[in-house]
């Protein structure tokens, strides 16, 4: 079945043209809503070659999973299809190199694009060909991602580039300093992550994507999409540690390397909070050490990281 075909057979599944309110392009999968939700046929979904499965996202949403090699050039022939314009989930940075070179790297964990990135693109595009349609822009614009992440990827086999940390929060911890701060300090949210940047780069990690969420399948989302794009994972999965399965079971699907994290102690509050799920999942934890505990889980991933490599 072609790329083409694969593209009809979602839109069709989906309840067709008229039944599709927008489209995005993530790392593995075609997030799409609708009109109406009752015209999905999941079965037929997950019946067409290449998918992997499908999500529910919200009351009429739904998300098509491909994985990283086939997503972009599905979502590509599905906006022709569909005759709608495409949209890319990711942060999209531009680098300007010497030579009229230029590099865009698509990581996750953010819903724009900077315009940056969308007029060099455009400009790359229009002086290769001056007809070009917004289609074609935004394919450039897959490629040079594309491009930008294989150079990545060599760079690394050359001991280049760092390893790819990937920082998850769950639910409450974007309420540091206003939250209970007896229990988690006054350092505030912004200041957890500085923490974790400024870390990620002394230990020389080439990227440091963080990401908070009150919603216990964006987690889930996370974890998935980090397979193969990240080398190492530090959670505080907050109160999901104490109940979530499902976190358990995409850090074990994944299998990437992984520490848990709590600002507080954890062993000595609520009977309930001594139960982590996750903990299974994660070769260390570290509690009670406040937004500290973060640096410490990166020294150690990173030390970690390298004795895997040597
Ligand atoms: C926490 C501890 C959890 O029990 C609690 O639900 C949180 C934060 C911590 O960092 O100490 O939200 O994970």
């Amino acid at each position: 079945m072609s790329v083409q075909d694969v593209a009809q057979s979602v839109l069709e599944s989906i309840g067709g043209k008229s039944n599709l309110l927008s489209s995005m392009l993530c790392m593995t999968r075609l997030r799409l809503n609708v009109a109406d939700p009752s015209l999905i046929d999941r079965e037929d979904l997950n019946d067409i070659p290449g998918v992997l499965g499908c999500v529910g996202r919200g009351s009429n949403g739904i998300e098509v999973v491909f994985g990283p090699n086939l997503v972009a050039s599905v979502y590509q022939a599905f906006c022709e299809r569909a005759g709608t314009m495409p949209a890319v989930e990711g942060t999209l940075s531009v680098a300007g190199g010497g030579e009229g070179k230029l590099s865009v790297h698509l990581s996750p964990g953010s819903s724009s694009v900077p315009p940056r990135a969308i007029s060099a693109a455009r400009t790359e595009q229009t002086a290769s060909d001056p007809g070009s349609s917004e289609m074609d822009v935004l394919t450039r614009l897959l490629q040079m991602g594309e491009a930008a992440e294989e150079e990545r990827l060599e760079g690394e086999g050359k001991g280049g580039g760092g390893p790819r940390l990937l920082v998850l929060n769950g639910p409450n911890i974007n309420m540091l300093g206003v939250r209970e701060p007896e229990l988690y300090g006054r350092a505030d949210f912004a200041a957890l992550l500085e923490v974790c940047r400024s870390c990620a780069a002394e230990e020389g990690f080439s990227d440091c994507v963080c990401y908070q969420s009150n919603h216990e399948g964006d987690l889930v989302d996370q974890i998935q999409d980090a397979y193969q794009n990240f080398d190492g994972i530090i959670i505080n999965p907050a109160a999901y540690t104490h109940t979530s399965i499902a976190l358990l079971d995409a850090l074990k699907a994944v299998s990437i390397p992984a520490i848990e994290v709590h600002i507080s102690k954890v062993d000595e509050r609520e009977e309930f909070r001594k139960v982590s799920y996750v903990r299974k999942a994660c070769f260390e934890t570290i509690s009670g050490l406040g937004i500290k505990g973060y640096a410490m889980a990166i020294r150690d991933m990173a030390s970690h990281l390298r004795r895997e490599e040597g």
